[in-house]
């Protein structure tokens, strides 16, 4: 292991060669036919738009690589990131299944129940999920849209910010005590007790239909970028992990696509939550408790998917793990763009892969240890906008409008 001030990084022992195929067993997680299912779906929702990839050749040359490039997720569907993919594509899906029995045994379609044919049946469901803020505001979202009822749990440390931005959607928002890992096991209870269905982003054991749903809705953000970077793969995507479930779409997705030519994988964390980077070392999942205390909301998460590891296992060929400081660089340095660069609007847990990348620069080693040089095209998923307004202009001293003028 690699450690420097406010980083720790390894290799991943059990990376798998770039050879070896996707394989079958992995395919019975996250497949293409799962991917091409949700994009077809998705894609026709209302508010769909692809969300832009930006170059930023100044901010390249000042890390010293030959290309970067940046998917920004902050306007997807208005929610403000790349979750509005997953939990509400799951929320349809378990919807379409509950009318099938009715309808011929056929799933209905999203025009079909946004049409209110099915509003008896669909109305009495209520969905229920643990959040820090993201997946909860698209579960919200995708029962407002399709009509179902909602209770979402937020843990002690999820600001007041997100809290209100997930009640907008007309879900009932329950605070409980603990972490992020305490709230997932609060909402099984209720869910259980109340006859309610549990949309989590994250398996566990008994439980991991629903979050493949929710990984398969995350894969139109990789297809897009692979549809727009024209079959030529980066050398390198740096994805964020919290649970990891976001890591195993973009993994799964880039492995099917690119085959060999896949880019390298790069797992990043905060040091506060560093669950993959510690089960890559152990050899087995590994789980951090604690506050998990990071401005990173969305990755304050200490245990993995079980199932997106099966895939992010093999898949990653590193892990780093960095200390806020380096996200709050980040997020500063995506407002205030170099030379032609676009400006961007990128919150703590969207601007991850800078982070790592800013660290890189400080400590001796990790370049090498991602296999980064003057010739790497990297890739950064920009998770996130101001998904926390308040917060967003305590860093950077501006709004997500002002930025953008
Ligand atoms: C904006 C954002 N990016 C990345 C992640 C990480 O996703 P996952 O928990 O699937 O690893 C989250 C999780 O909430 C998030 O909200």
């Amino acid at each position: 292991m690699l450690t420097g001030p406010g980083v720790r990084a390894c290799r991943n022992p059990a990376a798998a060669p770039a050879q070896e195929p996707y394989g079958a067993q992995r395919a019975t997680i996250l497949n293409e036919a799962g991917f091409e299912a949700a994009q077809r779906e998705i894609s026709q929702w209302p508010g769909y738009a692809v969300a832009p990839l930006h170059a930023l050749p100044g901010l390249a040359a000042k890390l010293g690589i030959a290309a970067l490039f940046y998917k920004d997720e902050s306007e997807r569907f208005g929610l403000k990131s790349f979750k509005a993919l997953g939990g509400a594509y799951a929320v349809y899906r378990l919807l379409a299944q509950a009318v099938a029995p009715h309808n011929g045994g056929v799933p209905a379609s999203a025009a079909d129940i946004l049409s209110g044919r099915w509003r008896d049946i669909v109305s009495a469901i209520t969905v229920t999920c643990a959040t820090d803020g993201n997946h909860g505001r698209s579960v919200a979202w995708g029962a407002q849209l399709f009509g179902c009822r909602c209770v979402i749990f937020i843990h002690a440390t999820v600001s007041e910010g997100r809290r209100a931005a997930i009640a907008r959607y007309g879900a009932e928002v329950v605070r409980v005590a603990g972490n992020y890992d305490d709230s997932v096991r609060h909402a099984d209870a209720q869910a259980r007790a109340n006859g309610w269905t549990v949309v989590s982003d994250t398996t566990y054991e008994g439980y991991r239909d629903i979050p493949i749903d929710v990984m398969h809705g995350y894969g139109v953000m990789s297809r897009e970028i692979v549809a727009q970077l024209g079959g030529e793969p980066p050398t390198h995507v740096l994805v964020q992990a919290g649970v990891g479930a976001m890591a195993a779409s973009v993994a799964a997705a880039f492995w099917l696509a690119w085959g060999e030519h896949r880019p390298r994988l790069v797992v990043i964390e905060p040091t506060e939550a560093d669950c993959h980077l510690r089960s890559a070392l152990a050899g087995h999942v590994v789980a951090v408790s604690g506050a998990l205390d990071t401005i990173m909301a969305g990755l304050a998460c200490g245990e993995v998917s079980p199932a997106a590891w099966e895939i992010v296992g093999a898949a990653a060929d590193a892990f780093v793990a960095v200390e806020d400081r380096y996200a709050i660089d980040a997020v500063r340095a995506f407002a205030n763009p170099l030379g032609t660069d676009p400006a961007i609007v990128s919150g703590e847990t969207g601007a991850t892969g800078l982070a790592a990348l800013l660290a890189a620069q400080d400590v001796p080693g990790l370049r090498e240890l991602l296999g980064m040089n003057a010739s790497s095209r990297v890739l950064l998923l920009g998770s996130e906008g101001d998904t926390d307004p308040e917060i967003y202009q305590r860093i950077t001293g501006k709004t997500a409008d002002e930025v953008r003028a």
